[in-house]
């Protein structure tokens, strides 16, 4: 490359990685002194201490981890959390039946007493995060294997735990927990505390919370009511506490105000909340590979749901079972078919080459950077290449024979039990419990098979196990469903007098085994590439970062909290079409399809809207406003959090990214990339005037 061409290129990297823009980034709470100007700039009228403080109460105190995999916030001075519908999900089906079913019908508790405890939901709260980068990475040094360098940080990392748990007993309910960021240049700790009594207050029916269904979702425009209630209890002290029917409301450090005045088009807007994976420093060869990777998990998880939905739709008690583990599948089956459509629309792998060019022509300018560099890309070339094969296989057995038979999971379950001691009586009791509730062995039957044709067709004959080598799908099937485990009665007799002779003889167990001998074969390899991935992307990310030194640079998302900050902003997904920066009740109307699974307006939402009964929510332009969005950078692990102000006041829950930027996780398209937020005053008006539930709107704080 001519001088004059490096140049050009350095002013293009300079310039392509400039000032992370206003609205991309996912912020960690201690460090937003560095964003504060850019914050105040766009409408912020807070001050950083005010939003994450560890002497005194700050917005950070009224959010939290909601079950582990969610976001969900404090909005009274009782402990009352609102998260999304799909969030709580999990635990709404799990307090379901034919005779409750609050899925179709929603559920309201009239006072503290008829809130639902939920045993195994509990919630965390940031106390403190510091950085411990020199701690952990003492020792480590440039030349290490990538083995030996993950057992120093791995005993850095022990030894800096045990000591953190002197500090915060973990009887008094903390947990410490080390990340690390920039693909491990940068390591955090951080601490919560956690509460385990956490009980369902309040959800509107499938029909308002899920709206819309699997069309609507990743979409916009949106109609979808996505909330649900809960509250947190804790002891006499206000200390977090396992479930006790003496326990009594938290009271929290803050909680958030609320503001019914709506916004407009260009507000500032604020999410905070836990995202839980991008991979923004991806590079193109990785992403041709997870592209692949998307193509598979949606082939395989929609030829298994047609089979789950076609019972679901003809028994209620099929659709009560298998309600959560449906929408887990379809949430990121949906996902991967609209990712691969906008990373190729939008020629994804095309803008990281640029980036990629970038970063050649910088290091090339300097012989020791050269030095240092230039093997980092075509080593991830070389990896992703040579790990494509074992990847698909991977994708396929655990998608496939892993989790997309039931069967598997009660199997792992009695084998950790009596061969590997891994889980102890009262779990395996539990798991099975849980398992047979919501288990039925028709449909996995259909889904098994379907499963085992699709395994034998698109995977080579030398990663089948031993029972597909020797067998059709249909007589593998037949021979896996004469097992004494596919029943609760089957399960309890083998359980008066389990032995491992008895468990081995079992098709179901024999399955397992073989699925587990290929399953260990693929990992090792699996296991092998990603360390070898690892290393690379991390001198990866170190050149990056050097690169664009002085510059406001924010970590992927690894599930610890964030904040994102921007506006209330409409978009245009082609030439000529304007999508609107919110919705209304009328669209409602508009979608509704009387009777079906997706589009079906329960009467009294639908005579309330006719009724333009909106109460003290209505918009003052006479509409009552269902969704907006913002152009907030969030992915799955904020769902529920907090849209806020500039006043730190919530104005609605985010709950979605749309279709056009499902390339999110890779690339933060500014043009399109949109945070779809439920208005917080038609969360309000479901609870106040479809819910009748006004003693939750008594405890809320309204902004003035
Ligand atoms: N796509 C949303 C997310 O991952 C979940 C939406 C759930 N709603 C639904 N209809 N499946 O955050």
């Amino acid at each position: 490359m001519k001088l004059k061409q490096i140049l050009l290129a350095v002013l293009i990297s300079v310039f392509a990685f400039s000032q992370a823009k206003a609205d991309e980034g996912m912020w960690l709470l201690n460090m937003l002194g560095k964003n504060y100007k850019q914050m105040k700039a766009q409408g912020f009228k807070l001050k950083p201490e005010d939003v994450y403080n560890v002497n005194k109460s700050s917005l950070k105190d009224a959010i939290v981890i909601f079950g582990g995999y969610c976001t969900g916030e404090i909005v009274s001075d009782q402990g009352l959390i609102f998260t999304n519908h799909h969030c709580g999900y999990t635990s709404i089906q799990q307090h379901s039946s034919l005779a409750n079913d609050y899925l179709k019908e929603g559920f309201w508790a009239k006072s503290f007493s008829e809130e639902i405890p939920t045993p195994g939901l509990y919630v965390s709260i940031l106390q403190e995060i510091s950085d411990v980068t020199d701690k952990i990475t003492a020792g480590v040094k440039p030349n290490m294997t990538e083995s030996d360098r993950q057992s120093v940080i791995h005993d850095n990392t022990t030894k800096l735990t045990n000591e953190a748990k002197l500090k915060y007993s973990e009887a008094d309910f903390y947990n410490v927990e080390i990340k690390p960021f920039f693909e491990g240049n940068a390591y955090y700790m951080l601490v919560y505390l956690v509460y385990n009594d956490v009980r369902m207050v309040g959800t509107p029916p499938d029909a308002i919370g899920k709206f819309g269904g699997d069309t609507d979702n990743w979409m916009w425009p949106r109609h979808t009511c996505d909330f649900s209630v809960f509250r947190v209890y804790a002891n006499k002290d206000n200390k977090p506490a396992e479930y006790s029917k003496d326990n009594v409301p938290f009271t929290p450090k803050h909680h958030l105000p609320i503001s019914l005045k709506g916004y407009k088009e260009g507000d500032f807007a604020m999410v905070m909340g836990f995202p839980g994976t991008t991979v923004r420093s991806s590079t193109s060869y990785e992403i041709k590979k997870d592209m692949l990777e998307n193509g598979y998990r949606a082939k395989i998880r929609g030829i298994r749901q047609d089979k789950l939905m076609e019972d679901m739709e003809a028994f209620d008690e099929i659709r009560i079972k298998y309600a959560t583990k449906f929408a887990h599948s379809s949430n990121y089956w949906k996902k991967s078919i609209e990712a691969n459509k906008s990373l190729t629309s939008l020629n994804i792998v095309g803008e990281k080459e640029k980036e990629e060019q970038n970063f050649i022509a910088w290091y090339s300018l300097n012989s020791d950077r050269k030095n240092e560099y230039q093997n980092v890309l075509p080593t991830i070339k070389e990896v992703c290449e040579q790990s494509q094969e074992n990847s698909k296989n991977y994708l396929y057995l655990l998608e496939c024979l892993l989790n997309g038979m039931e069967l598997t999971n009660i199997s792992n379950a009695v084998v950790s039990f009596l061969l590997s001691d891994s889980y102890t009586e009262e779990e395996l009791k539990q798991t099975a419990e849980s398992f047979y509730k919501d288990y039925s062995k028709s449909t996995d039957y259909k889904a098994s098979l379907a499963m085992l044709e699709l395994y034998k067709q698109d995977v080579a004959p030398e990663y089948w196990p031993e029972y597909l080598k020797n067998n059709t799908p249909q007589s593998a099937v037949d021979s896996l469903f004469a097992s004494a485990f596919t029943t609760k009665e089957g399960y309890d007799k083998f359980m008066e007098d389990p032995s491992r002779e008895k468990m081995m003889a079992d098709p179901a167990i024999k399955f397992f085994m073989d699925n587990v001998s290929v399953y260990t074969s693929l990992l090792q390899v699996y296991r092998y590439n990603k360390d070898l991935l690892k290393s690379a992307r991390r001198l990866y990310l170190k050149g990056c970062n050097e690169m664009n030194s002085g510059k406001l640079l924010y970590p992927d998302a690894n599930f610890t909290e964030r904040l994102t900050y921007g506006n209330v902003q409409s978009y245009s997904p082609k030439d000529g079409v304007h999508m609107s920066y919110y919705t209304t009740t009328d669209g409602i109307l508009e979608k509704e399809k009387p009777g079906d699974y997706e589009f079906d307006v329960p009467k009294k939402l639908k005579d309330l809207i006719l009724a333009k009964d909106f109460g003290r929510y209505v918009d003052a332009d006479g509409t009552m406003h269902t969704c907006f969005l913002t152009n907030n950078d969030i992915t799955g692990g904020n769902s529920g959090s907090p849209v806020i102000d500039g006043k730190g006041n919530l104005i609605g829950l985010a709950f979605d990214g749309n279709s056009e930027s499902m390339c999110s996780d890779w690339i933060f398209n500014t043009k399109l990339q949109r945070c779809i937020n439920v208005d917080i005053r038609y969360v309000l008006f479901i609870i106040d005037k479809y819910g009748n539930c006004k003693r939750l709107i008594d405890e809320l704080t309204f902004a003035k």
